[in-house]
């Protein structure tokens, strides 16, 4: 098959994107089939004709994750002003040349659903979740509502707009996040007042909503799904501070401990939870869903649902699948029948 992998963007999480990208490309490649990858911002100026057949080594032109956030500014500066649009030179030609576009993007254009959307008018076969559960599942506070009207539990938390009634009437600790965010990018714990206008105007530099969450104290973990059926648990547990950007990417810097070492009966309810979860959302194929568990009372709370978590070799959800017997190669082949199985019913 000529697979079409799609990694970069303009998200805060463009980097986190071309890794996954490069694994993904790696392991389409191992599968057997054709495949290129291609940014769909900065799309590809040279000839396409023949492409997916030409000998090019398409991983050597993606960088590795960095540990900051990009400069998404100097990335859109980058690009000839020609092109007005989202999509940059021939992607959507390309998109329709391929049996199969695999969304390797992270964070708002490609997990908000609006690629999805495009692809769906165009009849483009894409892995992962649909256009309407991805743009919900972006929305945490929209996502949250969903979840706790089909009782998982998730903090109690507020929406708060830019512009509006910007009081915490959760109290202290908390947790401020841009609603829209992802890769703990806009994520502030705060402790008193004083850090909590610093908290509100980083979260409000990526959205205009923000949610305020009574902060979780305990331990944290993940839980994937594919095809809605939950895979181990697997238990996050950073060296220092919070799993923010930095402990999500830097090697080393958070432990993952996967079959998580709690009690079968908290493991089952998580993994409950998550496809709870997963079939309330409308979820697709496979997304992941991230907990807290309350040291004081054991309780679990659900944060998000993540329509297109990281997909390197050693990301949560491969790890998770990794101990379920399910091997990296033979995943991402999974994720690409499911699409497939798409486009036959369709025909
Ligand atoms: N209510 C909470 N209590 C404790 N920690 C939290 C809470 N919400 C978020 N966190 C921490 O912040 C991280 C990022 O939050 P999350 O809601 O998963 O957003 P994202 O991963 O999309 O940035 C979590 O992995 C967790 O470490
Ligand atoms: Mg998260």
């Amino acid at each position: 098959m000529n697979i079409l992998v799609l990694a970069g963007g303009i998200s805060t999480e463009r980097d986190v994107s071309f890794a996954t990208g490069k694994n993904v490309y790696e392991a389409i490649k191992k599968l057997g089939h054709k495949a290129i990858i291609i940014d769909p911002f900065m799309g590809y100026d040279g000839d396409i004709k023949g492409i997916f057949d030409a000998d090019t080594d398409w991983s050597k032109e993606i960088e590795a994750v960095k540990e900051g956030n990009p400069d998404i500014n100097a990335v859109k500066a980058m690009r000839d002003p020609k092109y007005k649009g989202f999509f940059g030179p021939n992607v959507i030609k390309l998109c329709h040349e391929a049996d199969v576009v695999f969304i390797a993007l992270h964070g708002e254009n490609g997990e908000n659903g609006r690629i999805q959307a495009f692809f769906d008018l165009e009849g483009i076969i894409y892995t992962g979740t649909d256009t309407t559960s991805s743009a919900i599942c972006l929305n945490k506070g929209i996502a949250k509502e969903i979840m706790a009207y089909n009782g998982i539990s998730t903090p109690k938390g507020i929406h708060i707009y830019k512009g509006n009634d910007t009081s915490n009437t959760i109290g202290y600790p908390c947790v401020v996040k841009s609603c829209c965010g992802g890769s703990s990018v806009g994520v502030t714990i705060v402790n008193d007042e004083k850090g909590y206008q610093k908290a509100l105007d980083e979260g409000f530099r990526y959205d205009n909503e923000v949610i305020i969450e009574e902060y979780v104290k305990g331990r944290e973990f993940s839980v994937g799904v594919l095809e809605g059926k939950a895979l181990p648990v697997i238990e996050i547990i950073p060296k220092t501070g919070f799993y923010d950007y930095k402990n999500k990417y830097q090697a080393g810097a958070t432990v993952e401990i996967c079959p998580a070492q709690i009690d079968e009966n908290k493991t089952k309810e998580m993994q409950m939870y998550a496809e709870r979860a997963f079939k309330a959302l409308r979820l697709r194929d496979y997304a992941r869903m991230d907990f807290m568990m309350s040291q004081e009372s054991g309780k679990l709370y659900c944060l998000e649902a993540n329509t297109l978590p990281g997909m390197t070799v050693t990301s949560l959800i491969p790890q998770e699948a990794a101990a379920a017997g399910i091997g990296f190669e033979e995943l991402i082949e999974k994720l690409i029948n499911m699409a497939v199985a798409r486009k036959n019913s369709q025909c």
